[in-house]
């Protein structure tokens, strides 16, 4: 099933290649990472630092933060439990920006300068995997940390020592939406059973009444925007100030105008020091057929980066095509907002080697939902978008704060 063998000199190639760029990154970079004793990037230095951009280096001496016993984890992306194959490669894997270093977080000195501070994660499972990585990283510096459930928030955890709290509120969607069941006289369409009404002006109450809680937020809407989620027998019809908006915009469209009106509110609502960010798509890696078709995602390795558009260019009408079709919409939405972009697609896209595939911790879990190529392996990918996040947060909040 996988789809590519490893040579055996393969190995050998990827340590030379590793101790060569080591090598000259060392002699290269303004920012030597053994003299630098503070996790500080220079995003505003030349050249520009992108943090996006970049290639995966295997490094053995790479070691996940955490374990299977974390107590944060849930079943399906634990991979360790699970017993998925090759998880020791899976988080050998680092992610090596082409323009600047990134150094991973540093858990202690992480919570130290978040004392008394907050993060929120708004959106949908993809928000809830990064959080759990985040999580399951955190605890290392503060084992005391405690599950943490207030009315509103779906799961999340606070760490004593520091006085933080990290928590996750789901908002598929963003916006409220509810179902209503086909009134017996209405619905003239064939097979329709009933709707689910979404007010485009109306942030789900999850989230809605929470906002100046958080010092952090990081947004996410995408996975949810498909006729697998809402067929034509359920499907989304969209509302503004209470009335069917005329004429109902399509699943597209209706992504543009709840994106619009969340932003508006974020910017309304959300106190204005509070950093906020939007995570772009992360990308799916089904190979041979989606979800429902026996789409697998068996492989060893990352992909080659030659192979990327082939997989995800919505021209080529793949079956993944989806996150990058959606990150257009995102993008234009956040344009010029006082929103952070949070590009963890083209990173992700390597990654087809890092989901839970068929290791979902339950006999019958593959016959039922198909592989698991979307979610994440915990330990894995989200790790590497948890040392971005809380880079890009130590910069931001590092200068503000003087
Ligand atoms: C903990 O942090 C909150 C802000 O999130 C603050 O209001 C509270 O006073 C802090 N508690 C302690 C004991 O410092
Ligand atoms: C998926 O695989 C099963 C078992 O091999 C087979 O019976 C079924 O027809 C396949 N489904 C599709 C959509 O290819
Ligand atoms: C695990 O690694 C071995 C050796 O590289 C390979 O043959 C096998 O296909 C891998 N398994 C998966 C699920 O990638």
């Amino acid at each position: 099933m996988s789809s590519k063998p490893l040579s055996p000199l393969f190995p050998c190639l990827i340590l030379l290649t590793l101790l060569s760029l080591y090598f000259f990154s060392s002699i290269l970079s303004p920012h030597n990472p053994s003299s630098s004793t503070s996790p500080s990037i220079a995003l505003s230095a030349s050249p520009p630092c992108d943090l996006f951009r970049g290639q995966w280096i295997f490094d053995p001496n790479h070691y996940p933060f955490y374990d299977e016993t974390c107590p944060f984890h849930r079943n399906a992306w634990n991979c360790l439990r699970n017993k998925r194959e090759n998880m020791s490669s899976i988080t050998s894997w680092k992610w090596v920006p082409g323009s600047c270093d990134l150094q991973r977080i540093d858990p202690i000195r992480f919570l130290a300068s978040m004392r008394n501070k907050n993060i929120g994660f708004v959106g949908d499972s993809l928000n809830e995997n990064f959080l759990v990585s985040f999580l399951c990283i955190l605890r290392v510096a503060d084992k005391g940390a405690k599950k943490w459930k207030k009315k509103g928030a779906w799961r999340g955890a606070y760490f004593p020592n520091y006085n933080v709290t990290v928590a996750y509120h789901r908002a598929v969607l963003l916006s409220k939406y509810e179902w209503q069941p086909k009134q017996s006289k209405t619905g003239d369409q064939e097979g329709l059973k009933g709707i689910y009404r979404v007010d485009v002006d109306v942030p789900a109450d999850d989230w809605a009444k929470i906002s100046d809680f958080y010092d952090v937020l990081v947004f996410n809407t995408g996975h949810w925007w498909n006729h697998d989620k809402f067929p034509k027998e359920t499907p989304l019809v969209f509302y503004q100030a209470g009335q069917p908006i005329d004429p109902p915009p399509g699943m597209l469209d209706g992504l543009k105008v709840v994106l619009g009106n969340m932003i508006s509110y974020i910017e309304n609502e959300v106190p204005p020091k509070t950093l906020k960010f939007w995570r772009l798509q992360s990308p799916r890696h089904f190979y041979g057929g989606d979800w429902n078709q026996n789409g697998s995602c068996l492989f060893n390795q990352p992909l080659e980066k030659n192979e990327l558009n082939s997989w995800f260019d919505p021209r080529n009408n793949g079956v993944n095509k989806e996150a990058r079709q959606l990150n257009l919409v995102i993008e234009e939405a956040i344009r010029g907002r006082n929103i952070q972009l949070l590009d963890l697609t083209h990173l992700s896209e390597f990654r087809a080697d890092a989901h839970p595939a068929i290791w979902l911790g339950r006999q019958d879990a593959v016959s039922i939902w198909g592989q698991d190529c979307m979610h994440w392996c915990l330990p894995g990918v989200p790790d590497t978008w948890v040392d971005i996040l809380s880079a890009l947060i130590h910069n931001t909040l590092g200068r503000t704060d003087g």
